[in-house]
């Protein structure tokens, strides 16, 4: 089984930690997952940043480090090369913050938890910028030069998503939803696939059904790199 796309269609795909997996970066919630060995109230939150800065910064650099070493899979350049086909009417919205995507060639990325390789100041409001430097312990803490302090630019546990206007534009205007490798259990995007399944066909891939199985018209059970680069028809 394949999904066919027509000429009218307008996609959404929305990719999570699964489909980085088979690049060698852990997931969260699988067996040797993140969630696993490091506590979200210490290293992913507003309170945790306050609480203890360095100890983010050392979850980050890790973070930084393995991803630094990830390269894309064929899952990654199937959806690349699906945008060179629709264009805009496709609508590629990831979880990840790694930048496997764009290595794939993927142009018009939307990372609505933030980018594991940008960081911004804490206190002003300078654009977040580039950064692939790692800060661990017991280096110093990266500061601006207002005086606050240098953050990984992510979506931590209580603050709200990047591009959410955009967001709920593409999912009111989506002919076909396709989560690829995300368990459905963080919000808002496990919420996705119920906001435009009246209008949308709704399909999920990856190796077990998400949380949110109940929404989604079909399942194609499989691995990212295995699933995608056979799984659209574009006519
Ligand atoms: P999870 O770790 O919750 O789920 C990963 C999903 O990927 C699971 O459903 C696996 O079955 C699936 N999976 C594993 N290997 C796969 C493969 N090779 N191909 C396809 N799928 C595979 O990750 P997410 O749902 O992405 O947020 O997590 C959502 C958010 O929770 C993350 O963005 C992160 C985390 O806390 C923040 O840090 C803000």
């Amino acid at each position: 089984m394949q999904v066919s796309l027509g000429d009218k269609d307008r996609v959404f795909i929305l990719t999570g930690a699964g489909i980085s997996a088979e690049s060698g970066i852990p997931t969260f919630r699988d067996a040797g997952g993140l969630w696993r060995n490091y506590r979200i109230e210490e290293v992913a939150s507003p309170v945790a940043w306050r609480r203890d800065p360095r100890l983010v910064w050392n979850f980050y650099s890790m973070r930084r480090r393995v991803a630094a070493e990830a390269k894309p899979h064929a899952g990654h350049v199937a959806l690349a090369e699906l945008e060179r086909q629709l264009g805009d009417r496709l609508f590629l919205c990831t979880q990840n913050v790694d930048d496997l995507h764009e290595q794939a060639g993927s142009q018009r990325v939307v990372h609505m938890h933030g980018e594991l390789f940008k960081s911004r100041c804490d206190s002003c409001m300078k654009a977040p910028f580039d950064d692939r430097n790692v800060y661990e312990l017991p280096n110093a803490l990266p500061r601006c030069g207002c005086g606050g302090k240098i953050r990984p630019h992510i979506c931590w546990f209580g603050e709200i998503p990047f591009a959410m206007d955009r967001i709920a534009l593409e999912l009111e205007q989506c002919t076909v939803f396709v989560a690829v490798g995300t368990s459905g259990v963080v919000q808002p995007a496990a919420s996705f696939v119920a906001a435009c399944r009246e209008r949308a066909r709704t399909f999920y891939a990856g190796p077990e059904p998400p949380a949110n199985e109940a929404a989604f018209d079909q399942w194609f059970p499989g691995k990212a790199a295995e699933v995608l680069p056979s799984l659209f028809v574009v006519a």
